[in-house]
């Protein structure tokens, strides 16, 4: 392939925006573009080539299949369709992996929560969706086949996966011996291979399942030893039994084991058939033999699509938008939320860049992702919350990060921002309810007793407080929102005037919280601390042009233009405007650095310039190479920030413009496919910089922070439609060549069907605003009681 057709943008993809789809028409991605299906208990990663894998709850213990993520042949294995003619002897796969015998036609898609492919060889079609439904705890593959040639058509159907040993680091370690623990056995009557992970030690064997591989009909034929299937010195690419043309039967008691099934099917000219395969779990055999027989039901897999379809209808219904920038508008009404979605339920523990072994749920990254959710979903929301709230100390400081489904000890690193973070989620939970009710509810602190989680909250600010450096800043700790910043802060001295920021933010949200629940003192006192703070960032923080850093252990400063590399740090500008506590001027002055020496064509850099020996050739502050990762590379979850901050500062063309450089279709055109290589429908965590000889590669796609906070700073900021206590505030910040902007809001039961008109083209500000035809005096829509839709016109100006 040549350079020039491998970056064509236009062979590889287009969006299908009435159907949320995004529609592949090739397979040979620069990297595998994924989708997540998933009812929240059953989950399956599969790619737009039909690799991937599933797993029930965690991808660390019950992970069902395999899949060799970065290793090559890439993208494999997957849940794999085969489709063998009987008179030509030959096979293909539907999804075009892993067999990649020249198809006819081909295509795939992703949607809301199911993918799908097209494809066609030799006068046979076949369409075939994967999904997740809510009714059983199963993978659905939907295939449907038809013949289009003039004669009968004797095909063999082999639908195939490769199971793991459900513990993936065991696998890694001693499946030796370990794999002798588990079995696929047939279960005739069912016509089910049924998959048992029986290893000894595992962490929680009662809520082990079994495993089961079935479809609507019974098979002609099955195996469950890989070895058998696949044979020799071969790979899913060309199995021996598919080869042969028939299954040979096998069960497997120990070994390396794997589900295929075989069906025999005449096709009659112009004649189309449906299989339906299921491959789902259950505690017990009764449970599987009830799940089985309900997916066998005639509506079973319409009913379980029909509700996913209508459940993604109404879960992103809560905010539609219609703006005169199609890019933007299918990011804020599909995309961005979708990806949010995911994050808040997978945290950072399994994607294509993400090997499901370590990281659990991130006390950090969980706390934010709730932000984004809580208007789609505030009792999820809540739970989550109380969920991370349960990880929290009685002095204030909480697990780094922790294992609520696997049972496993947790991450104790104590670092200066974790604890600090659901101030904002429990606020923005009381804000977009109305309800204070929610800080009275109990929660247990991890080492025993019970509080309110107000008091709560009011420990984190504590601890913070009570862990302040000799120049007043926060302690690092192990490291602030930047995990790298323990390097320069190993001795226990260093402090963040990041957290610093950070601090103040939730200052200001407590003492909001307070004013509300009566507590004056209380709101007094954060609002005290707020102010110190606020002097130190403004007198020994500030330096010249920007704003520092952190203080490393030996009492320098990180972020200062005396030293020449990581003079400036795109964060410190940022909260230091988010936090209010920037004097204006200042804010002006920061954010105009961030725009002169952070910003490029490809979003905006973390730290200029990039570290290669700072501040010790022998123990620098990072070992990433210059622009990648934290070091110079854009990351994406920070850029959001600048976004937000460059709304508050009311200078919505700038806002505009790193908001749109980073939407990952634009950023793609602009780097060129095979160097931005990631999905271009979700955000990634990063982008090399401009100091990578790769600027432009997207790193970690899917989950990532930039997803909540995208969207946060989009449809709070830049449309500029916040929850507040008493109503919805509008505050939009646009750029100048938007006239107009439609939003669609649910909030607190009532439609909010919001029109901005900004006919004069201002960046900022309001001329007026009217709700069911009645002028307002203020910007911020009280709430009714009752009241289920509002017409409400905003005229800028
Ligand atoms: C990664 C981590 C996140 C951290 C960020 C910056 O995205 O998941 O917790 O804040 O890197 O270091």
């Amino acid at each position: 392939m040549n350079l020039q057709d491998r970056n064509n943008m236009e062979s590889y993809f287009y969006f299908k925006d009435e159907e949320r789809e995004v529609c592949f028409k090739r397979h040979d991605t620069p990297t595998p573009w994924i989708n997540y299906l998933t009812n929240g208990t059953f989950h399956t990663i599969l790619s737009q080539a039909g690799g991937g894998l599933a797993f029930y709850r965690s991808p660390q213990i019950w992970r069902i299949s395999r899949y060799r993520f970065f290793h090559l042949p890439t993208d494999r294995p997957g849940p794999y369709i085969y489709i063998r003619d009987g008179a030509l002897g030959e096979y293909w796969s539907p999804a075009y992996e892993p067999v990649e015998k020249k198809l006819d036609s081909w295509s795939s898609a992703h949607g809301m929560g199911y993918t799908r492919f097209q494809a066609a060889k030799d006068g046979v079609n076949s369409e075939l969706t994967y999904f997740v439904g809510e009714l059983e705890n199963s993978l659905i593959w939907n295939l449907k086949i038809k013949n289009n040639s003039s004669k009968t058509k004797q095909l063999s159907i082999f639908a195939y996966v490769e199971f793991g040993m459900m513990e993936f680091m065991r696998e890694l370690q001693w499946q030796c011996y370990n794999k002798h623990q588990v079995s696929v056995e047939y279960l005739e009557e069912w016509g089910s291979l049924v998959y048992k992970y029986g290893v000894e030690m595992q962490p929680k064997p009662d809520e082990t399942p079994l495993v089961y591989f079935t479809a609507d009909r019974i098979p002609d034929g099955f195996d469950g030893d890989r070895e058998e299937f696949v044979g020799s010195y071969r790979s899913e690419a060309n199995p021996n039994a598919i080869e042969q043309g028939s299954c040979s039967n096998s069960t497997l008691a120990g070994g390396d084991p794997c589900g295929a099934l075989q069906f025999n099917i005449s096709l009659d000219p112009g004649e189309e058939q449906t299989l339906n395969i299921f491959l789902g779990t259950g505690m017990t055999e009764e449970d599987i033999r009830k799940s089985i027989e309900n997916s066998r039901r005639d509506t079973f897999v319409e009913e379980s699509f029909i509700k996913l379809k209508e459940n993604w209808e109404s879960y992103l219904g809560k905010l539609q938008c219609t703006l005169p920038d199609k890019e933007t508008e299918r990011m804020v009404n599909t995309w961005n939320p979708y990806q949010a979605q995911r994050n808040f339920l997978f945290s950072r523990n399994i994607s294509f860049y993400a090997t499901g072994t370590f990281r659990g749920v991130g006390f950090r990254d969980t706390s934010q992702d709730i932000l984004s959710q809580i208007p789609f979903d505030i009792n999820a929301s809540k739970d989550k919350i109380k969920l991370l709230l349960g990880q929290q100390y009685k002095d204030g400081h909480v697990n780094h990060y922790f294992f609520p489904t696997e049972g496993w000890e947790p991450v104790t690193t104590i670092h200066s921002d974790d604890h600090l973070w659901p101030v904002w989620s429990v606020w923005s939970v009381v804000m977009e309810s109305g309800d204070l009710s929610f800080l009275d509810e109990k929660v247990t602190y991890y080492d025993g007793g019970e509080a309110a989680i107000y008091e709560h909250l009011q420990k984190a600010l504590e601890y913070t407080k009570s862990h302040l450096g000799p120049n007043g800043f926060p302690l690092m700790l192990r490291s602030d929102w930047n995990d790298q910043l323990f390097r320069v802060c190993r001795k226990g001295k260093g402090e963040s005037i990041w957290t610093s920021m950070q601090y103040g933010v939730m200052l200001t949200k407590m003492a909001e919280l307070a004013r509300l629940m009566g507590k004056i003192e209380d709101a007094a006192a954060f609002m005290s601390t707020f102010q110190q703070q606020k002097e130190l960032v403004n007198s020994i923080a500030w330096d010249g042009k920007w704003f520092r850093r952190a203080v490393m252990d030996d009492g320098r400063f990180l972020g200062t233009d005396e030293h020449d590399q990581a003079k400036i740090w795109l964060n410190a500008q940022t909260w230091a405007v988010m936090s209010q506590m920037a004097d204006k001027d200042k804010s002006f002055a920061a954010m105009n650095s961030v725009k002169e020496m952070l910003d490029t064509e490809l979003g905006i850099k973390k730290i200029h310039p990039s570290i290669t020996d700072f501040p010790d050739p022998k123990d620098p502050l990072t070992n990433y190479n210059p622009g990648t990762g934290e070091n110079g590379a854009v990351f994406c979850h920070a850029n959001t920030w600048a976004i937000i901050a460059e709304c508050l500062l009311g200078r919505g063309d700038i806002a505009y413009k790193y908001y749109r450089q980073l939407i990952p279709e634009i950023a793609m055109k602009k780097a060129g496919v095979w160097r931005y290589k990631a999905e271009p429908y979700v955000y990634a965590s990063n982008l090399f910089g401009p100091e990578s000889d790769r600027f432009g590669l997207a790193n970690v796609s899917w989950l990532s922070g930039t997803a909540a906070w995208m969207y946060i700073a989009v449809t709070q900021y830049m449309l500029g439609i916040r929850s507040q206590w008493e109503g919805l505030l509008i505050d939009p910040c646009l750029p100048v060549q938007w006239k107009q902007a439609k939003i669609d809001r649910k909030f607190r039961e009532c439609n909010y069907e919001i029109e901005i008109i900004n006919e004069s083209g201002v960046k900022k500000g309001i001329m007026s605003i009217e709700v069911d035809g009645e002028i307002q005096t203020s910007n911020i829509i009280k709430h009714k009681n009752g009241r289920e839709r509002a017409v409400v016109k905003v005229i800028m100006g």
